[in-house]
């Protein structure tokens, strides 16, 4: 009955009108004044209303008015005037879109949490779907049906600025974590009031440009392709993902956005894709202006259709539209094309319910910005903590001991949040997140009348180094916060993993004291801390927690709570390292393969055993499931969490094999003394490789389980 509903507005629009279906612009566009400098507060423009969603007819919007973070009462009155516009002149509802990355970050008042590689270290995928079901709560809380998230970009460039919007650099974990927040984001069914429509990114590749540098060619073989950047999506689309964006890059040389092998014969053709492939921003645009393939707009229009995607994102300017009429009318490109194209547009907003209600009553969401949803938020900031190393156990810290915190990440927001906070680059959080403790703030409320404070350096500048050292002779115990700001996308591109020399500087100065120091990493990338990390006798990495982020580390610090966060990424000890946890038997030759911290690393303040691990058979068959069990105990004297890794070795296969695949976990949650009986489904598909003829191939022959010390071996046979 949908479809037919579709396909009948499909035949009532004139072409114009379905060219304008395909089009997304910046909501920037219907306000006063210029692009990105609009007024403050915002003021709707009625004339440039009419003239983008009334003369131009364009179907979809998306961001919220720059330079304002609009409540979510706020949001529904501008919407709703795009929606009375949208029904007044093409009778279609218009799809409002926005980045929601670590919660509704654009609307005032709603709750953030841990950025994705921060959930992804906490491997607890039930809070993922928590988190992402009160993003969807509070965007619909502002009239907002659709999120740009989960990016499903496996980080595999630890340079890459976008790798804290990643879930690290295992595709069995960002496809575990993408399905959580995808099921959380959309519900049961898109159509009702407290889920929205996710939008997986970006198919495929963008996370592991060579050159770590933003929007980069990706070189992927074939069969890296379609083991590590494919099946995290195929998982989603079987999941019931509706839209999906496509990946800015370029792909052995193809910009995605014009690859017609990606996008149709693979994405539609091999798995399955029905729903919406918008582009990136201004990224058709991009492929003349950018990548040289095309040598026009009208050219790139033309190669972006051919490739199968739907909707263009444009920045400011609305040329698509006008250049999709015209290839039609001179024939370069079949109406039928278009209408397909609409048709997976409308099939979305039929979906959403947006025919029949486009708005929401905000005072019918109390939950927004609650206290309920904060625990949670505060949650995924304690659980993505990491503790590296804490040597001699200066952790927790004693409550009658003088501590020092400093350090350029020590008293800002930026450096706990990221990018997508509040502004695209976060500069904004600190002006927002007024209400929530900085690192500094966090330690003096847990340890009163003990901390003194000073920051010595900043990102890259000597602020006062000898202020620092004098006030660390002082203390008992340094908190040396080093790290990054906020930023995405090419602001926040670097030539070197290293920090910066006026951290290493306060660093150096530091460690001449006799005093032990803690280490915190404030950063949504691995910078490089070989030669600090030994020299200090506790390491922490926060991987953007969130706006709880301060006091989930000062409460660590205390030990009020026990980190259970694990590396969701190898975190190098070398610059220009592109060694995995899950490398080929020759990248670890003679001990070469020597990272700082394992993917999966992460201590706790209490001991955590593995005993009695048992395969319930010897043997795997086709079609058979194979139960590993093992016994997990806590042996120390606090109570505390603990995610589970097993892993997976195939000995020796047609391929080369990885020395291990991580491939199941679970996290649990121990008293002091309590066992608990872990059980882990493995299924032949589970060991499963992409072949000598690119197929997927479980081989006969042995495997062995790793499980922390334990292993196990057993056979596959056919
Ligand atoms: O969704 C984002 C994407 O991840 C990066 N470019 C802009 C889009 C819309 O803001």
């Amino acid at each position: 009955e949908q479809n037919a509903f579709v396909q009948s507005e499909v035949q009532r629009l004139t072409l114009k009108q379905k060219a304008g279906q395909m089009t997304q612009v910046a909501v920037d566009l219907i306000f006063e004044g210029p692009t990105y400098v609009l007024t403050v507060p915002p003021m709707l423009s009625e004339e440039r209303l009419e003239r983008v969603v009334g003369e131009l007819e364009i179907g979809s919007i998306l961001n919220h008015p720059s330079r304002t973070y609009p409540t979510p009462a706020e949001f529904r009155e501008y919407i709703g005037k795009i929606q009375e516009k949208a029904m007044a002149t093409t009778g279609v509802p218009v799809l409002y879109g926005q980045d929601a990355i670590h919660g509704a970050n654009y609307v005032k008042g709603a709750t953030l949490y841990a950025q994705p590689l921060g959930i992804a270290a906490t491997f607890d995928t039930t809070l993922a779907r928590e988190l992402a079901e009160i993003t969807a709560y509070e965007l619909k809380a502002a009239s907002i049906p659709w999120n740009f998230s989960p990016a499903m970009d496996v980080g595999r460039q630890p340079a890459w600025p976008r790798n804290y919007e990643s879930f690290g650099e295992d595709p069995y974990v960002n496809k575990l974590f993408g399905l959580a927040m995808l099921r959380g984001y959309q519900g049961d069914g898109v159509g009702d009031s407290v889920s929205v429509v996710a939008c997986l990114k970006h198919f495929t590749g963008y996370g592991s440009p060579l050159s770590g540098r933003d929007r980069t060619p990706s070189y992927l073989p074939e069969r890296q392709l379609r083991e590590y950047y494919l099946p995290q999506y195929q998982a989603a689309i079987d999941a019931g993902a509706l839209t999906m964006m496509i990946n800015s890059g370029e792909v052995n040389g193809i910009p995605v956005h014009s690859s017609k092998e990606l996008l149709t014969d693979i994405l539609r053709g091999e798995m399955g894709f029905e729903g919406l492939l918008v582009s990136d921003w201004q990224d058709v645009r991009y492929l003349y202006e950018r990548h040289m393939v095309a040598a026009d707009l009208k050219e790139a229009v033309k190669m972006a259709i051919d490739a199968g995607m739907d909707m263009s994102m444009t920045a400011v300017t609305t040329d698509f539209p006008k250049a999709v009429v015209e290839l039609v009318q001179e024939g370069q490109v079949n109406e039928s094309r278009i209408d397909t194209s609409v048709a997976r547009i409308l099939a979305v907003k039929v979906a959403l319910g947006l025919y029949e209600q486009a708005l929401y009553d905000p005072e019918a969401f109390p939950d927004f910005g609650s206290e309920r949803f904060a625990r949670r938020a505060l949650q995924s900031a304690e659980e993505s903590i990491v503790l590296l190393k804490n040597d001699g156990l200066p952790l927790p810290i004693k409550s009658d001991q003088r501590i020092l915190v400093v350090g350029p990440t020590s008293d800002n927001m930026r450096s706990l949040n990221g990018g997508w906070t509040y502004s695209w680059q976060g500069q904004e959080a600190d002006t927002y997140l007024t209400d929530f403790n900085t690192i500094r703030e966090a330690v003096q409320q847990e340890f009163p009348g003990k901390v003194t404070h000073t920051e010595g350096v900043g990102f890259d500048t000597l602020i006062d180094i000898d202020r620092a050292v004098s006030l660390a002779r002082a203390s008992d115990i340094i908190v040396l916060c080093v790290g990054e700001l906020s930023y995405t996308e090419d602001p926040g591109n670097i030539n070197s993993l290293l920090l910066p020399a006026a951290q290493r500087r306060l660093f150096n100065a530091l460690d001449a004291l006799d005093k032990p120091i803690v280490l915190v990493m404030a950063a949504g990338r691995p910078r490089l801390m070989s030669g600090m990390s030994s020299r200090s006798e506790a390491v922490l990495y926060a991987p953007y927690p969130g706006p709880h982020g301060g006091d989930a580390l000062a409460s660590i610090l205390s030990g009020r709570v026990n980190p259970s966060g694990r590396l969701p990424l190898t975190y190098p000890r070398e610059p220009n390292s592109l060694v995995f946890y899950d490398h080929k038997h020759t990248e670890a030759r003679n001990g070469t393969f020597n990272p700082l911290y394992e993917f999966g690393h992460g201590l706790s303040y209490t001991d955590f055993s593995y005993s009695d691990l048992e395969l319930s058979s010897r043997v795997l068959r086709p079609a058979d499931t194979l139960t590993v069990s093992l016994r997990v105990t806590n042996s120390g004297d606090r109570a505390g969490r603990h995610s589970v890794l097993l892993y997976a070795s195939d000995l020796v296969a047609s391929v080369t094999p990885s020395v291990k695949r991580l491939r199941k976990f679970t996290k649990l949650h121990l008293e002091p003394g309590e066992s608990q009986t872990v059980t882990f489904q493995l299924q032949p598909e589970d060991l499963s490789f992409i072949g000598r003829d690119m197929e997927w191939v479980t081989e006969p022959g042995t495997f062995r389980l790793t499980v922390g010390e334990l292993t196990e071996e057993f056979d596959y046979e056919e």
